[in-house]
Order: C-alpha cells, then sequence, then structure tokens
C-alpha cells in the first residue's frame, strides 16, 4: 500500500470515495487503524477526555499532544502503516500570533504529524494561510468547536438559523480560500455540511454528527468502540456490535462509510 497523502485524498474525493478517519492516541490502536483501512488519523485533543480524564478539551497541552503524536507514529512505523496523521493544536497553542501557532506547528510535525488541526472560523484563516504558506497542511474545524464550549454553552448543535448557517459557510470558503485542505464540521446540521461540502473544492470536508453529505467521515475511537465513560454522543454508533475485535469493528467502521451506511439518518435529530 502506498501512503495516504494530499493528492489521494483529492483522488478519492473526485471518484466519490469516502474518506475514513479514527482517532488513535497510542501506538498499538494507531496500527490496528491503519490495518483496518483507516486512511486518516487524528491524535485528537479528545485525549484530554479519552486518555487523561478532563471533563473537556482545554486543558491538554502541546506538550502531552507531541508525546501522544510520537507514540502514534511511532506505532504505524512499526507496521508499516500508510494512515495520513493529523495532529490537533491545543487551545492556546495557536491563539496569540501566527508565529506562535506556526511554533506549536512545528512541534508537532517534529512529533512526526503530517498535517496539524486548528479549531474555528473568521480569525484562523490568516493563521491558516500562514503555515500554509509555509508548507505546513492545516485541517480546520468547525461548528462545535470543542476547546470554546464553554463560550458555546455546551455540547450543542452549530449553525442552525439562517445568519448562524451563513456565518459558517463564510468560514468555511475563507479557510478554503486560505489553504485548509481540509475540514471537520462537528455537529452541524445535514443539509448544511452538504450544501459546504458541494461548495469547497480544495478542501475536502470531514463530518462527525454532520449526516452522510461530507468527504468523509471521523468518529472518537472510544466512541465508536462503545467504550465511552459519558454519554455517547447521539450521533455514535458502536460498531464492536457483532465483531470481535477492535481490528473487525473499525473493518466495519471503514466499510460503513464507504458504502454510506453510516452515518444514518436516524442518527441525526438535527
Ligand atoms: O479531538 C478530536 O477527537 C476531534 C474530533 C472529534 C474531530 O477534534
Ligand atoms: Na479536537
Amino acid at each position: 500500500r502506498k501512503p495516504v497523502s494530499l493528492p489521494r485524498l483529492a483522488e478519492m474525493r473526485e471518484r466519490g470515495e469516502k474518506i475514513t478517519m479514527l482517532t488513535a492516541y497510542d501506538a498499538t490502536f494507531a496500527a490496528v487503524a491503519d490495518a483496518a483501512g483507516v486512511e486518516c488519523i487524528l491524535v485528537g485533543d479528545s485525549l484530554g477526555m479519552v486518555c487523561q480524564g478532563l471533563s473537556s478539551t482545554t486543558g491538554v497541552t502541546l506538550e502531552t499532544m507531541c508525546y501522544h503524536t510520537e507514540s502514534v507514529v511511532r506505532g504505524l512505523r512499526r507496521v508499516q502503516g500508510t494512515a495520513w496523521v493529523i495532529g490537533d493544536l491545543p487551545f492556546g497553542s495557536y491563539h496569540e500570533s501566527k508565529e506562535q501557532a506556526l511554533r506549536s506547528a512545528a512541534d508537532l510535525l517534529r512529533a512526526g504529524a503530517h498535517m496539524v488541526k486548528l479549531e474555528g472560523g473568521g480569525w484562523t484563516a490568516e493563521t491558516v494561510r500562514f503555515l500554509v504558506e509555509r508548507g505546513i497542511p492545516v485541517c480546520a474545524h468547525l461548528g462545535l468547536t470543542p476547546q470554546t464550549v464553554h463560550a458555546l454553552g455546551g455540547y450543542r448543535v452549530q449553525g442552525r438559523g439562517d445568519a448562524a448557517a451563513l456565518q459558517l459557510r463564510r468560514h468555511a470558503l475563507e479557510l478554503q480560500d486560505a489553504g485548509a485542505g481540509m475540514l471537520v464540521l462537528e455537529m452541524v446540521p445535514a443539509l448544511l455540511s452538504a450544501e459546504i461540502t458541494t461548495e469547497l473544492q480544495t478542501c475536502h470536508t470531514i463530518g462527525i454528527g454532520a449526516g452522510k453529505g461530507t468527504a468523509g467521515q471521523v468518529l472518537v475511537m472510544h466512541d465508536m468502540l462503545g467504550i465511552n465513560l459519558g454519554k455517547n454522543p447521539k450521533f455514535v454508533r458502536n460498531f464492536m456490535e457483532g465483531q470481535s475485535s477492535v481490528r473487525d469493528a473499525m473493518a466495519a467502521y471503514v466499510r460503513a462509510v464507504k458504502d454510506g451506511s453510516f452515518p444514518d439518518d436516524s442518527l441525526h435529530a438535527w
């Protein structure tokens, strides 16, 4: 197998093949996800919640993100994995200035990430452009952005209503313009995320709780394995059901995303 790259992801999009992404935080699970055919591994700052037991992602540090990224990348190297690795820039590591964002992104690349992810629209476009111009692939993240959960008033659907939808579409276009290669859309109405997907050509949308109209899907690994400590979000499916191994569960996820059976409409109340 050839390594997953941005051109390969663009080819997949062109022929209508859905892109699959899962989070992983350590060597073994990253290797298993890769073997199951997952194209993109996100070392998400959700590790603050699932690995560190924090109540939100706001307390995760860049040092912790680098530690987990290194582990994931070592695991992939061990098995000659091909996955595209995205490292999350944690809260506070890119907010001060473009220069700070570049330093933080460089740390994640040094840890082995191929791409960095940051949350938010509007002010982030300038930062994205700065990183992309300097050769760092960037994934953006709109809709429910967990790093700003306190400002959003909880983990709830975003982009509802005409004004909010318009702003989300505008932010998505600005981020594509700035050079973002991917865009996570989290907890966004299915119709809106499908519209944004059609509007974007060079930036591939990856949905989570955003319906099936996106170019790809992502889930937090612990959620799709049915080992979430809290309440499972409504958009999650437990892929361990009917499977006898983690690898089979991940392979079932890949199949379901590719054949369009995940997500299904009943998983969305919005
Ligand atoms: O940190 C994370 O796991 C994420 C995904 C939910 C997109 O950002
Ligand atoms: Na994240």
